[in-house]
């Protein structure tokens, strides 16, 4: 049994909720509280899975309540339900709540988010992953220029110089961004040689992860990782990232996709470092019987890279559609959706560039992936075929890479 807690100042919406999810009642017990003390007092009495709040209730408002429920019970997961917010509130509540859902929402809506969450969180505090990344006794943390940068954002009055001074800082980052902004995949008339016009024309977002991408990769190159092959991995992960760039270009998600991209295979990274020869031994598994490489993980470690990996972007506070996107990359289907989410995102573009077995050193059979049919019931605003030349005429320009 689920516990779940609904917070809202107004009796008649909770009503209104509870009615709506009246069908999960033999799966889920809810509560409701009318206040933030209220809804204090009652978790303090009871574990719960999953509390989702109203955002503008007097007293305590819902970003002090959920200021509260992460320090105190950090493991319930902090779901808000909100009208119309402006830009700061809206900033807040990303940093504070796993999902945001604005008023009035369909019961259908709520359910799937309510499901979605409690099938992460489960996956994610299993025993496995516990076992796993518990016994190490140093997590990566959270690279710097990028946590730096994701600071700056949440600052309106943030200019393109200071990031730029802050790039600047940081020799790699800004090779690597001019090599970006002038390679051909931009197609710019002149060569840009400075880094504040670089900036502004590939915007904050890019920089960040590029940024991202650099200090990370930074990191695993100067370490032997086992049976991973770094560079492969690394173009892998940029393919995957560009792929994902051209199936959601212009629309809400493509932030979210993109980084996905980049971040979705850190798992290999704890794990080679941490247990380099089982990772050997999943490969060597996956190789003799020819099957598929997070499938032998699985066998071995109990978990695969993907939940290994959601779990220390979940520790480095990430969004959250990122983080699942990252664990259920393997296997988007275990995931009820209707909508193309940065997790379809993922899986698509996953699907259609050189997969994970290109960055080992053994002879492993491809990724399996999802098709057309998988495309078509996430509603996707493109069919297959369309999303094939999308993301060929990507990868095109990292043709002569290694
Ligand atoms: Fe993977
Ligand atoms: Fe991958």
């Amino acid at each position: 049994m689920k516990y779940v807690l609904l917070v809202d100042d107004e009796r008649p919406i909770l009503d209104g909720l509870r009615l709506r999810l009246r069908n999960l009642q033999r799966e889920w017990h809810i509560d409701d509280a009318q206040s933030g003390q209220e809804a204090i007092e009652k978790m303090g009495q009871q574990a719960y899975d999953v509390i989702v709040t109203d955002m503008r209730m007097p007293q305590m408002g819902g970003a002090q309540l959920l200021e509260v429920v992460r320090d105190r019970w950090p493991r319930t997961i902090r779901i808000v339900l909100s009208g119309d917010c402006d830009s700061k509130e809206t900033a807040l509540i990303v940093s504070l709540a796993h999902q945001f859902l604005s008023k009035p929402c369909e019961p259908k809506v709520l359910e799937s988010v309510i499901q979605r969450c409690l099938l992460l969180h489960d996956l994610l505090h299993g025993s496995q992953v516990h076992a796993l990344v518990g016994g190490i006794r140093k997590l990566p943390a959270a690279p710097r220029i990028y946590a730096k940068l994701q600071q700056m954002v949440k600052d309106d009055s943030v200019t393109v110089s200071e990031v730029a001074r802050l790039i600047s800082s940081d020799s790699a980052i800004t090779a690597r961004i001019l090599q970006i902004v002038n390679s051909a995949f931009f197609r710019l008339a002149r060569r840009v040689t400075n880094i504040e016009q670089a900036v502004s024309y590939l915007g904050f977002t890019t920089v960040r992860n590029i940024a991202m991408s650099v200090e990370i990769f930074s990191q695993w190159s100067t370490t032997a990782l086992g049976p991973v092959d770094p560079e492969k991995l690394q173009l892998h992960t940029q393919q995957v990232s560009a792929a994902a760039r051209s199936l959601t270009v212009k629309t809400a998600i493509v932030d979210d996709a993109m980084l996905a991209g980049l971040l979705h295979d850190i798992g290999y990274w704890i794990l080679a470092q941490e247990c380099p020869d089982d990772l050997e031994a999943a490969v060597n598994l996956a190789a003799r019987k020819q099957m598929q490489l997070h499938e032998a993980e699985t066998q071995i470690f109990g978990v695969s890279h993907a939940e290994v990996g959601a779990y220390l972007l979940g520790i480095w506070g990430l969004p959250y559609p990122v983080i699942e996107a990252v664990a259920h990359h393997h296997a988007p289907q275990r995931v009820a959706s209707s909508h193309f989410d940065v997790l379809a995102a993922l899986a698509v573009s996953h699907s259609l560039t050189p997969g994970d077995s290109t960055a080992f050193k053994a002879d492993l059979p491809a990724d399996a992936g999802v098709d057309a049919t998988y495309l078509a019931s996430v509603q996707a605003p493109f069919d297959w075929t369309e999303a094939e030349q999308r993301v060929a005429q990507t990868l095109q320009s990292f043709e002569g890479s290694p």
